[in-house]
């Protein structure tokens, strides 16, 4: 099978963001609601695509993922389209839930040939125009998240920054490498989320500058992580962002004053700026 890179399928400036990570609570929900919530508070057209099937992101903007509504999982096994199952849930912002059905997708998928593509033929499909698409995805490598890589242009990944963090992230890699040499040739790791940040331990701190020495070794490399960065607006550890989701809400809507909303709204404006893909180590480093 052959595979055509993204910028030959669409000239369009969508940016597909998968946000990955095998580790369960490092924060990639809580940063693909309110980060996309973000984006769209400065007017940015963004969609959230939930590809977890304990379908927290479609909990967190307030809708019941009870199996009975259309939803990702009616895309990847049953043929629907994006535009069958997307929900606006806000202003400029949408939605396509999951549900607790995705749960057996992986079973399901599993005879079927060209599994791993089915959500970037959806995508290619798909005639609506969004600026951010952002992928939450499963804690796990397996088929959903392959096909948030396969359709994805870049690669977030949250991290909380404690002594394992680096561990899990070279396996996180390799799986992107992986995809990118045999499925998505253009997809590139934009950065890493730093999440639940307590700024001003010690540990945190060496977990970043071990984090930014990583990641500094492939520059210059054709490794898909080779200009990653350490996204300069980090989560501190705020009480209001573990609060929000159960009341269905954005931090935006439930505490747009909290220290929470600040970070993403911060983290917002940096990946919505020109992110220098290819720019040499941070600067911290550079004059270190
Ligand atoms: N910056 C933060 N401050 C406080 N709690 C947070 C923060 N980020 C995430 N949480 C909470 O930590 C838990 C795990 O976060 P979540 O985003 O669900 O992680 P993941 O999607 O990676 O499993 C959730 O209960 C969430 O509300
Ligand atoms: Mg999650």
């Amino acid at each position: 099978m052959v595979f055509t890179p993204r910028d030959q399928i669409s000239g369009d400036a969508m940016r597909r963001i998968a946000i990955i990570n095998q580790k369960g609570g490092v924060g990639k929900t809580t940063t693909a609601v309110n980060l996309a919530a973000a984006l769209a508070k400065q007017g940015e057209r963004v969609c959230v695509l939930d590809l977890d099937p304990q379908a927290h992101a479609t909990t967190n903007f307030g809708l019941e993922p009870d199996g009975e509504r259309p939803s990702i999982y009616d895309v990847l096994v049953r043929n629907r389209t994006m535009a069958d199952v997307r929900k606006e849930v806000g202003e400029n912002l949408s939605l396509v839930a999951s549900d607790i059905n995705l749960a057996g997708a992986e079973v399901e998928l599993a005879g079927m040939v060209g599994r791993e593509v089915i959500l970037r033929e959806a995508m290619t499909q798909d005639t609506e125009e969004f600026d951010f698409l952002l992928m939450d995805c499963a804690p796990s490598l397996g088929v959903l998240t392959i096909n948030a890589l396969a359709a994805a242009d870049e690669v977030f990944i949250p991290l909380q920054p404690h002594f394992f963090a680096l561990h899990g992230l070279s396996k996180l890699l390799e799986t992107t490498a992986l995809v990118a040499r045999r499925i998505n040739p253009g997809l590139t790791v934009s950065g890493v989320v730093l999440c639940l940040y307590d700024g001003n331990t010690r540990l945190a701190q060496e977990v970043v500058r071990d984090l930014r020495e990583f990641l500094a070794q492939s520059r210059g490399t054709n490794r898909p992580w080779a200009a990653a960065k350490v996204f300069d607006a980090k989560i501190r550890r705020n009480i209001k962002l573990a609060e929000c989701p159960s009341f269905g809400r954005t931090i935006f809507e439930y505490a747009p004053k909290s220290t929470g909303a600040e970070d993403y709204a911060a983290l917002a404006l940096e990946v919505s700026g020109v992110i220098e893909v290819g720019s040499p180590a941070e600067p911290e480093m550079a004059a270190a």
